[in-house]
């Protein structure tokens, strides 16, 4: 078994909705997958189930052959340092409150990662030069920072933990449209000096598959189609996908930027 991720028909229920139907998927080490369909067909949900924020109603989610909402103890703490989730909107959950530069020392910190202080904070610096910030600005607060850079913060953030997948929840999905590819461009550097896999989650296909190895096309709860993204773009097998693709004014304009 040489998966990182293998989600075995995995549903998600809150109350009477199943808002994630028996979905099964799979992620190799240093591979990224994407997964597209529109606004509330389960995504999230399902991205939060993989990391194991949300319970699962049936099936399981194995991490390195792992049942992760069986994880306790040290061994849950290891998961939620190898298993990270980027978010749409890193601002909400940065502490308005508190410099970025404290705010990376202080996921190191609770990790027992960089025994002192001058330790973190050199370890924050070489983050934030890893995601194309300048380390003299860990001194700032969030709100002094540009929707792409906070993008960039979450980034550097999730990585102080040394993860081995992230879990991208639209992170690129607020931004303009240059910055996304300034963006996409930061997470394909990162996965080649890191060897992360990433489960990427959007609803802009062209995003995606400029991002992903495989697609899988998420709609009501189940994923319809799976495959490379380029068989999934070029020889769409479902009629959703059809439309979805369909809803791409001109892919080739939107990989160019
Ligand atoms: N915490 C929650 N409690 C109740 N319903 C939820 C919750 N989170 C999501 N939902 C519902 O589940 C469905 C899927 O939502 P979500 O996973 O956020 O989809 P997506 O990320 O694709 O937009 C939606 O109908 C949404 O309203
Ligand atoms: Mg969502």
């Amino acid at each position: 078994m040489n998966e990182l991720l293998e989600v075995e028909n995995v549903s998600v229920r809150y109350g009477a909705l199943e808002a994630v139907r028996n979905v099964s998927l799979s992620l190799a080490a240093g591979e990224t997958l994407g997964l597209v369909g529109e606004s509330g067909c389960g995504k999230s949900s399902l991205g939060r189930a993989v990391l194991a924020l949300e319970p699962a109603a049936s099936g399981r989610v194995l991490f390195e052959g792992s049942c992760v909402h069986e994880l306790r103890g040290a061994s849950l703490k290891q998961f939620r340092c190898e298993a990270q989730m980027v978010f749409q909107d890193p601002f909400g959950s940065l502490n308005p409150r508190m410099s970025v530069g404290a705010a990376i020392e202080e996921v190191l910190y609770v990790h027992g990662l960089g025994k002192t202080k001058a330790v973190r904070r050199e370890r924050a610096a070489e983050l934030f030069e890893n995601v194309g910030l300048n380390p003299d600005w860990l001194r700032r607060y969030p709100h002094e920072f540009s929707g792409g850079q906070r993008q960039r913060i979450g980034i550097a953030r999730a990585l102080a933990v040394e993860p081995k997948l992230l879990v991208a929840d639209e992170p690129v999905s607020a931004l303009d449209v240059s910055v996304q590819a300034d963006i996409v461009r930061l997470l394909k550097k990162l996965q080649h000096e890191r060897g992360l896999a990433y489960l990427f989650v959007g609803h802009d296909l062209a995003v995606v598959r400029d991002m992903s190895d495989r697609i899988a096309v998420m709609f009501n709860g189940e994923i319809v189609e799976t495959g490379s993204a380029d068989q999934v773009c070029d020889g769409p097998q479902h009629p959703y996908t059809q439309k979805l693709l369909s809803a791409v004014p001109d892919i080739d304009t939107a990989l160019a930027l």
